[in-house]
């Protein structure tokens, strides 16, 4: 499945300021937040539908719904929360899964320490969160494991990619569509997104 790159106006300037090293967390959350609700709009556009009818105060109208009810939400932690937060904003009967991961300092593959999920996640539609798909690595893991507990809907948002991470998510997911407000050069040795905004968890949390 295609990496579709948001190329909104309002999308790339609010990633002009999140890469921007002087920008401070309080700013890089509330950019976050708001950049995820834009990102979402795009993703969630094929939601799949039913039609249903309404009663007005006039007269009765035919109406669509979401067919497989509200969406989930699965931010990767840490960095994920931030835009979970901004899409629970305009999408608020949302339910919340939490996968936690981090990637180790030297071999950069995923950790697992933490997973919640909804009981009856599987029949829904999910939106896997990560600000940074870097080697790809994470993605995949979060990927697999929401397969194994079956999920079947599912579509991957990111703020910036690297064509690794792109790759890898295509070649062990193929059906999960991916969605981000750009597509970067490469990784350096360290495996970190270039350009890109840095470590996206220590720039929202203030860790560095
Ligand atoms: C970052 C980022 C992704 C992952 C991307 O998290 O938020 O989860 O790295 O890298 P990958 O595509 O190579 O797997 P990190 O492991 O730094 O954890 P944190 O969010 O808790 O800082
Ligand atoms: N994780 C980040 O937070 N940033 C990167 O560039 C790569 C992985």
């Amino acid at each position: 499945m295609e990496f579709t790159p948001v190329d909104h106006p309002l999308v790339q300037e609010k990633l002009r300021l999140l890469r921007d090293v002087s920008t401070s967390p309080k700013e890089f959350r509330a950019l976050l937040a708001e950049v995820s609700v834009l990102l979402a709009y795009e993703a969630l556009r094929d939601l799949p539908l039913e039609t249903v009818s309404v009663e007005t105060p006039v007269a009765t109208a035919s109406a669509v719904r979401l067919r497989n009810g509200q969406p989930v939400l699965v931010p990767i932690l840490r960095a994920g929360l931030g835009m979970s937060d901004g899409i629970l904003r305009v999408v608020p009967e949302a339910s919340v899964g939490h996968i936690g991961l981090y990637r180790d300092h030297d071999t950069h593959q995923p950790v697992e320490y933490y997973r919640k999920l909804p009981a009856d996640i599987a029949g829904r539609d999910v939106l896997l969160l990560d600000p940074m798909l870097a080697t790809g690595g994470s993605a995949v893991a979060a990927l697999d494991l929401l397969k194994s507990v079956g999920v079947r809907s599912l579509r991957l948002i990111c703020l910036v990619a690297a064509p690794e991470g792109v790759r890898a998510v295509a070649a062990a997911h193929p059906d999960v569509p991916m969605f981000g407000a750009a597509l970067d050069s490469h990784l350096n040795q360290d495996a970190y997104i270039v350009p890109g905004l840095g470590d996206a968890g220590d720039r929202l949390f203030g860790t560095l």
